[in-house]
């Protein structure tokens, strides 16, 4: 009989959650290395039973393996920031989102480091610019993508031809394109030719069909927003690193929206996932 088989009471189960608890770091310091305040603020948290591993409800004095061991704050997994990259990426016209091929074009993919391997969380088109997340974190990026999770994206878009109230009207309302109705948009009028647009589906070349829909030529266009993420201090072709509070707040964007009905996991359906 191989060694340890035969233990199965409560102390054997014991024994392995004390080998857990030394082997980590203090919960307190992992929480507030993910950005959840000072350690002080952090015990709180694990005193108020807000905090869980590996889905039980943790206690004070505990320690958990980062990359390993599953950390949740109020329900919301704190980023495995060892095991997990991200990346934000300011894609510059030209460049695609799709893996890197034969072919001369160049991929985001290869604008960010090439370990651990990471995708993009939806795509630009290569004519737009604008922000793209890349990450090998998939429950993430599934979240973020999907639109029953509701995750917003802005758009500035330059169009030709003057805008009328009606058309600013029928994108607020939802366009009908080939492949049914678009969810109401929230849109604002920068200008005589110009809009911000504000949607969380993600149909391929979507704000493009809707203007051209409504007569109007996309003359440029770009992603300023993703969740809560900007573009602030990212020139066109430059990326950083997403701080472990940026990732947990892209977790709680998607964390309260997710619409009844939908699928809810990765695995549940491919339907939308191609980003927005
Ligand atoms: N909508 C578009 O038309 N193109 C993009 O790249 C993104 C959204």
């Amino acid at each position: 009989m191989a060694e340890g088989a035969q233990v199965s009471d409560g102390a054997a189960v014991g024994d392995h959650e004390q080998h857990v608890d030394e082997a980590g770091e203090r919960l307190q310091k992992l929480l507030a290395a993910a950005g959840l305040g000072s350690r002080r603020t952090c015990e709180r948290l694990v005193i108020e039973g807000r905090v869980s591993v590996n889905g039980k409800q943790a206690r004070i004095g505990q320690r958990a393996r980062p990359g390993l061991d599953r950390v949740t704050v109020d329900g919301v997994p704190l980023p495995a920031m060892e095991r997990f990259a991200y990346y934000l990426v300011n894609k510059p016209v030209g460049v695609i989102c799709s893996a890197p091929g034969p072919k001369a074009r160049k991929s985001v993919v290869e604008l960010v480091p090439q370990s651990p391997r990471v995708f993009p969380v939806g795509r630009l088109d290569v004519a737009t610019e604008g922000l793209v997340l890349l990450t090998n974190d998939g429950e993430l990026a599934y979240r973020l993508a999907h639109p029953s999770f509701g995750v917003e994206k802005e758009y500035v878009v330059r169009v030709a031809g003057d805008l009328s109230r009606d058309v600013v009207n029928r994108l607020r309302r939802g366009v009908e394109l080939e492949d049914g109705m678009t969810s109401p948009a929230r849109v604002s009028v920068l200008g005589p030719r110009a809009m911000r647009i504000v949607i969380h589906e993600g149909r391929n070349r979507q704000v493009r069909r809707m203007c051209e829909a409504l007569g109007h030529h996309v003359v440029s266009l770009a992603r300023v927003r993703v969740g809560p993420l900007v573009a602030k201090g990212l020139a066109p072709g430059q990326w950083r690193r997403l701080s472990a509070e940026e990732v947990r707040s892209l977790w709680e964007a998607t964390a309260g929206s997710h619409l009844a009905g939908e699928p809810t996991g990765p695995g549940a359906s491919a339907k939308g996932r191609t980003g927005a």
